[in-house]
This record gives C-alpha cells, sequence and structure tokens, in this order.
C-alpha cells in the first residue's frame, strides 16, 4: 500500500473532528428538534446522551479507526476478518454516500442563501422564495456548486486539504456564533424564548420521556458523526502517541457547545417573531428564520452573517462525508486520489441531483434513512469492539492515553453490555415509528434486549 497521508497535528485532527461533527446538525437540526420536543426537556434528554452513548460510540469509532489504520471496509476487515468486516464497511461507505447525497443539497441551499443573502431577495416572500429554491433544477445548480467545493478540498488530501481548511473555518464558525449569540442577546422581545430553551421542565420530561429518547439519540449520532465510519476514517490518520479518550471529550464538548450556541441564536429570535414550536422540516430554518431577519433592522448584514456561518459548518461536515468514499477507493484499489475524488463526486452529483428532483425521497431519505443507517452503523461498531475485540480495544484505548487509561475497562463493558441495547431501543423506536406502530414502550425495551442477546449470540458463535 502506499504512504497514507496523517495529521500534522493532534490539534489539527480535533479541530477536522469538530468540523465534522458541528455542522447543519447543530444548526439546522438541533434547535428544530428542540422546539419540537419540549424545549428545555429534550434539551436535557439530548445532553444526558451524548454523554451516556455519544462519547463511549464515539471512542468505539476513534479505536477502530487508530487500530486498523484504514477507511472502514479494510480497517473491519483486517480486525475482524472478511466475512462480517467487509459488507459492514462497505455498509458505512454507502452511509456516507447516501447522507453526503441529501446533505450537499441543503448545503446547496445554504450556499444559495448565503448569496442572496446580502440583497434581501427571500425576504418579500420567503415561504415561496423557498419552495422555488429547495427542488427542482435552482436546487441542483447549488448543491453542484456546494459538491465541487468540498470536492477541491478533498482532492487535496487530508494534512493539505481537509486539516488546512478546518483549522480556519471551525474558528471561525465559533467566533461568528458567538457574536450572533450576542446580537441576538440584544434583541427585544427574546425572553420567552430563552425560558423554553433553558428553564428545565422536569414534569414535561416524566410524562414524554420515552417519546423524546428516539429522537433525542438520532440527534445525539447525527451531530457527532456516530455510525457512518466517518470518524473511524479520520481517526485512522491518527498516530499512536494520541490520547483517544481525552480528544473524544474535546470533540464532544465543544460540539455541544456549539449546538448550545446555535439554539441560542436560532430559538430566541424564532419565538420573539411569533413563530412558535411544532413547525419543524427542512424548510423552518429557511423560511421561519428568513421571516425573522426580513422583520429586524440590519437584517440582510446579520442573515448574511448567518448563512455564511452555516455554510462553513456544513463544508466542514461534507468533507468528513466526501474523504470516507474517496479515500476507501484509495486505500482498497490502489486508486489516486484524483481519481478517487472525481469518481465519487460524480456519483453524488448524480444521486445529491435526483434528491433535489424529488421531494418526497429528499424527506425519506434525509430523515428515517439516515437516522436507521446510522443507528445500525454504531450498533456494529459497539458489537465489534465490546463482542469481537475486547481486550485488543482496551489496548488501543490505553495507548497514549495517560491518566485517561483507567476508564478503559468500565468503557468495554458498558459498550459489550449497555449501550447496545440502549441503541437497539432507538433503533426500534425509529423503525416503528417509521411502520407509524403504536408498540408499548414495555415491548420495544424486550425486543431490544432480546435482538441484542441474539445479536451477541451469533456473532460470537461465529468470529470465536
Ligand atoms: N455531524 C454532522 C452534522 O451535525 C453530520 C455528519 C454525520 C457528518 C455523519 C459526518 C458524518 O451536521
Amino acid at each position: 500500500m502506499m504512504d497514507r497521508d496523517s495529521w500534522v497535528s493532534n490539534v489539527g485532527f480535533v479541530l477536522a473532528a469538530i468540523g465534522s461533527a458541528a455542522g447543519l446538525g447543530n444548526i439546522w437540526r438541533f434547535p428544530w428538534l428542540t422546539a419540537d420536543n419540549g424545549g428545555s426537556a429534550f434539551l436535557v434528554m439530548y445532553l444526558l446522551l451524548v454523554v451516556g452513548i455519544g462519547v463511549p460510540g464515539l471512542l468505539a469509532e476513534l479505536v477502530l479507526g487508530r487500530r486498523g489504520r484504514q477507511t472502514p471496509v479494510g480497517a473491519l476487515r483486517s480486525l475482524i476478518g472478511s466475512r462480517w468486516g467487509t459488507p459492514l464497511g462497505a455498509f458505512n461507505v454507502v452511509t456516507t454516500v447516501v447522507m453526503l447525497s441529501f446533505y450537499s443539497v441543503v448545503g446547496g441551499w445554504v450556499l444559495r442563501y448565503t448569496l442572496l443573502s446580502p440583497s434581501g431577495a427571500y425576504f418579500a416572500q420567503p415561504q415561496q422564495y423557498f419552495r422555488h429554491a429547495s427542488h427542482g433544477l435552482p436546487a441542483v445548480g447549488f448543491h453542484l456548486l456546494f459538491l465541487a467545493i468540498i470536492g477541491i478540498i478533498v482532492y487535496f488530501g487530508v494534512s493539505r486539504g481537509i486539516e488546512r481548511v478546518s483549522k480556519i473555518m471551525l474558528p471561525a464558525v465559533v467566533v461568528l456564533l458567538g457574536g450572533l449569540a450576542v446580537w441576538t442577546a440584544t434583541q427585544p422581545n427574546t425572553a420567552a424564548g430563552y425560558a423554553f430553551y433553558l428553564d428545565f421542565d422536569g414534569d414535561y420530561l416524566a410524562a414524554h420521556f420515552f417519546d423524546i429518547l428516539g429522537p433525542a439519540a438520532g440527534q445525539a449520532l447525527f451531530t457527532l458523526s456516530l455510525g457512518a465510519g466517518a470518524m473511524l476514517t479520520y481517526a485512522s490518520y491518527l498516530d499512536d502517541d494520541v490520547s483517544l479518550p481525552r480528544d473524544t471529550l474535546a470533540i464532544a464538548i465543544s460540539n455541544t457547545m456549539i449546538g448550545v450556541l446555535a439554539g441560542l441564536v436560532v430559538l430566541p429570535l424564532l419565538i420573539s417573531q411569533g413563530i412558535g414550536p411544532g413547525r419543524g422540516g427542512p424548510g423552518a430554518l429557511f423560511v421561519a428564520l428568513a421571516a425573522a431577519f426580513s422583520s429586524l433592522p440590519g437584517g440582510t448584514l446579520v442573515a448574511t452573517v448567518f448563512f455564511l456561518t452555516v455554510l462553513l459548518a456544513a463544508i466542514t461536515s461534507g468533507i468528513n462525508l466526501l474523504e470516507t468514499p474517496v479515500a476507501t477507493l484509495v486505500d482498497n484499489y490502489g486508486m489516486s486520489r484524483r481519481l478517487s475524488t472525481l469518481l465519487v463526486t460524480l456519483l453524488i452529483a448524480v444521486t445529491g441531483s435526483g434528491l433535489a428532483l424529488a421531494g418526497p425521497a429528499f424527506r425519506f431519505v434525509s430523515g428515517p434513512v439516515v437516522d436507521v443507517m446510522l443507528t445500525v452503523g454504531l450498533f456494529a461498531f459497539l458489537a465489534i469492539v465490546g463482542w469481537v475485540l475486547r481486550d485488543d480495544a482496551v489496548t488501543e484505548f490505553r495507548t497514549g492515553a495517560g491518566r485517561l487509561r483507567g476508564l478503559a475497562t468500565p468503557w468495554v463493558l458498558a459498550v459489550g453490555w449497555v449501550l447496545p441495547v440502549v441503541v437497539m431501543f432507538s433503533l426500534t423506536t425509529t423503525l416503528t415509528s417509521i411502520a407509524s406502530l403504536s408498540v408499548p414502550t414495555s415491548t420495544r425495551v424486550i425486543i431490544a434486549m432480546v435482538t441484542t442477546l441474539a445479536c451477541r449470540a451469533a456473532v460470537t458463535r461465529t468470529t470465536h
């Protein structure tokens, strides 16, 4: 195999990984899920799940990536053999292609809104404007433009492309978002929005605990870029002297802060404009927030800064999604990065255009399909770490971990015993809600336990 590229510094890796995590999920998906699921109650549940599933799950992906030293197919094949490794790795690669197909369409909308905000083009009729911009040929055009931008970055490789760009763009996102949050705080009538977002409502949480568990778990995975093999790919370029638990904490904490910050901008603004919860969906940010900007002093400037921030965040996530299939062709087929970038970009140009033209397919893929694929992907990673590798995973965790090495054993036990059941429960919840079945919580818990045990039995039988 050719010499692989690697990160110039650990800081470069951490910034790129935070860049991957902080994206449309934080700014576009998170505030609306929060609004639709009871505000502060959802925020609390989400934070619990980031700590409970997100952190150990991210560690599992980083452990697999650094130990395997390759993209998902090669890494999983070398770690667990080709019988399970090849299809699971291939499933990850397909997940990133599917995700990027829709992500790049939304990235295209954001690009369009960034370019057009200075003129306030969509201020007069936000609803009609978005309907026109979000589907059909205009959407295809901007999707291709967004894809071209991330294609160029990925073409330059890990150290010269991704690391360099992330080091500039991610800090810019944080500074701009901070500025916007301060500006929001100076606007009138925002108190109700802050209260909705930040005043903890224990009764709501108790009454809806299991209803919000599903969406909150989905969001915890999506926002930490978990279950797609994308973080695994980034970790495959890491050296042994890096502490994986420390990096994981840095990534999870920073990403959560960026999500909370985005909520501090989006929710008070919307609620101050009388736009209440329950109006989520893909258009929410573009229609409702655009309406809010149009009625505020200095609206065009703020709108431009806002959409530019979202654009930068989307780019640093898009490059992680593109890097995974591109590097897979390089790792496994010895293809040049130039050809591989071209081929994968062309593929996504086509699949993304399909989604931009077909509204219902777009909604289905960007919602349920992605939720299911990420959840299945994470379940597989947990199973591999907790059931198959175990001692090797503990060794990898400890390598370079310094004082945090003592956490390896509790981590691997949680990954092998507790987390798979929780993730399977969230999968069952997602699947039953897609099928519009109402299955009682207790039944779903039992299904989750039985399925997990059956998987465990099957995996241990075939890998020992
Ligand atoms: N975490 C990204 C976001 O929040 C999305 C993403 C998922 C990126 C999976 C890469 C892999 O927008």
